[in-house]
């Protein structure tokens, strides 16, 4: 074999060993083409060398030829390996960047539960129906007559400013007419409807129910008001109620409810619809007291609305807050947060 021969040999096996290394350094698909036409293609020096095969003597065309032949082929392999190992690593990439998390509904098992505030109300509605009371409800489209009239407040009564109303066209609807419609400010209309069922039907008094519902009111959300939010009514009328009945049933619901630890107290107040009336403060934790709503001896006006004699019956009533009476349990600083539905906030009850 020529000596020419013995130096293209050694020639292609260079050009063999920096290719493959080349190839496998190869950075991505495009590279990889680049590469393989420099390394393979016609006007690659592997191309050239074959082109210039005819010069040599047989021996020489025969062992370069050989040398072409093998070179060729590990380069060829180098390539092919190398786009497999790009092309499962692009889709691994486009497998991860397409990828959903669904961490949120599978990874951690998050189990939903009832609103801390539909728990406090179902809460109350035990505490009280273990206190022997029956649960009664109403609409919450309410006419004025119930809403404000039958409780001692007639038209144009300055009490009515306590209550800022949201009031309802009724003349817009067909068929509903006469009558103003509001959304009812608190549930002590369904003091009304009970009283009214009960002589209607002959079944009482004695009434002792607890009414449990969504109220609305004109105001702006802030930290402790909230335009829709939640009371609890509790009416009780029988023969020779008192205020001292009143008082120890509020009592009896507090150490119910939040447990020993707190109490509560009666702060002399006005309602149209109870004489005398009283605002109801809650110790909490930290020391303070927090309103959570008003109560009173039912007024003889009332009574008469509702067709029972003041002479023979008497009763007592509150509405408290079922969304403060939540914020005091759980000492959560803003009512708001009640509403806004995140999910952190949520999850801690
Ligand atoms: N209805 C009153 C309010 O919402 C609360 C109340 C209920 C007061 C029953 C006295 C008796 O402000």
């Amino acid at each position: 074999m020529s000596a020419d021969a013995v130096e293209l040999v050694a020639e292609i096996e260079e050009l063999v060993s920096g290719g493959t290394q080349a190839l496998a350094g190869a950075a991505d698909l495009d590279a990889l083409a680049a590469l393989d036409a420099d390394l393979l293609g016609r006007r690659s020096r592997l191309g050239l060398l074959k082109a210039s095969l005819r010069d040599l003597d047989d021996d020489g065309r025969r062992a370069v030829g050989a040398a072409l032949h093998e070179a060729r082929r590990s380069l060829e392999e180098a390539s092919a390996t190398r786009r497999e190992d790009l092309r499962s690593a692009a889709s691994a990439a486009r497998l991860a960047a397409e990828a959903l998390d669904l961490t949120e509904a599978s990874g951690r098992a998050r189990v939903g539960h009832a609103h801390p505030i539909t728990r406090t109300w179902e809460e109350l509605e035990d505490v009280f129906v273990g206190m022997g009371f029956t649960v009664a409800s109403g609409p919450e489209v309410e006419t004025d007559w119930f809403n404000f009239e039958a409780l001692n407040l007639p038209p144009s009564h300055p009490a009515r400013s306590m209550w800022d109303t949201l009031y309802l066209d009724a003349g817009q609807f067909e068929g509903v007419g006469g009558e103003q419609l509001l959304l009812r400010t608190h549930t002590s209309p369904v003091q009304v409807r009970t009283m009214l069922r009960a002589v209607e039907e002959g079944s009482g008094p004695p009434i002792y129910v607890v009414c449990p519902g969504r109220v609305y009111r004109r105001d702006t959300a802030d930290a402790t008001h909230l335009p829709v939010f939640h009371q609890i009514e509790l009416l009780v009328v029988d023969r020779s109620v008192s205020m001292a009945d009143l008082a120890g049933t509020i009592e009896t619901f507090t150490k119910a409810y939040f447990g020993r630890e707190l109490t509560s107290r009666l702060r002399p107040s006005y309602f149209p619809f109870t004489e005398p009336s009283a605002e109801v403060d809650i110790s909490q934790p930290d020391g303070t007291w927090l309103e959570v709503g008003g109560c009173g001896m039912v007024h003889p006006n009332v009574l008469r609305a509702c067709g029972l004699d003041p002479e023979e019956w008497s009763g007592f009533a509150f509405g408290f807050g079922i969304d403060r009476l939540t914020k005091i349990r759980h000492q959560v600083e803003d009512l708001r947060e009640f509403v806004t539905n995140d999910v952190r906030f949520l999850e801690q009850f």
